[in-house]
């Protein structure tokens, strides 16, 4: 099933790539669906055999899955589909350089702690072993590091000592998924802008998220 040829998009669309279980895909597409969104999810892109993949055909969204040539083929699919936005949704692969300059400020990660604190791999369980107080999601463009981008939202919650690790795990996606499909919205309506590494969201749009 993944193998399906994308949907064309003309305003409003969005690549998603994901490498893993897709639940942040499976929110974004149920937004859309709901009408919380106003996009449409043309085409998923993996690289590897994942759940997300098994989400895609569920909700009847195209996918495709890169092979060993993932940077040229990555790149060729999306100058085909164009999309307006493109979303990291654990996509566990660097971009690369060619392709973040090419979609600058189109192209959107999520992070499931408050960045600069624990970027890369496993931030949950990192700031939970490091006993942190407060932790959270970050929603940030894609610059040519790891998780490093210019922060476009961040939403906090405080951690009880108590929960286990599954439980912040729980919540962190919770907030993720509320999110982002939310702060997609802003940045396809537009009015917002950057100065340096600062995203400025006019008044009005802002009160979206
Ligand atoms: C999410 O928690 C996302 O924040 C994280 O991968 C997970 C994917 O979950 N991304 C990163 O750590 C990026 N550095 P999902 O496959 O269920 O959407």
């Amino acid at each position: 099933m993944c193998g399906l040829l994308h949907r064309n998009v003309s305003t409003r669309g969005l690549v998603v790539l994901a490498s893993g279980n897709g639940s942040n895909f499976e929110a974004i597409v149920k937004a859309s669906n709901e009408g919380l969104l106003n996009a449409e999810i043309a085409q998923l892109i993996v690289d590897r055999d994942c759940h997300a993949i098994e989400r895609a055909r569920k909700l009847s969204v195209p996918c495709r899955k890169l092979n060993e040539s993932w940077r040229s083929d990555l790149e060729t699919l999306l100058d085909e589909i164009s999309p307006s936005l493109v979303v990291l949704a654990g996509f566990l692969r660097i971009l690369p350089k060619r392709i973040v300059k090419k979609w600058r400020w189109k192209i959107l990660n999520i992070h499931p702690s408050l960045l600069p604190a624990f970027p890369g791999m496993h931030a949950i369980r990192k700031a939970y072993e490091h006993g942190v107080k407060v932790t959270g999601i970050t929603i940030h463009f894609v610059d040519e590091g790891v998780d490093t981008g210019p922060i476009i939202l961040q939403k906090a919650i405080e951690v009880d000592p108590a929960w286990s690790l599954s439980e912040l795990e729980e919540r962190i996606h919770k907030l993720e998924h509320y999110w982002y499909s939310r702060t997609i919205e802003v940045i396809l309506n537009g009015g917002w802008h950057i100065e340096g590494r600062r995203v400025f969201i006019e008044k009005d749009t802002r009160q979206l998220v």
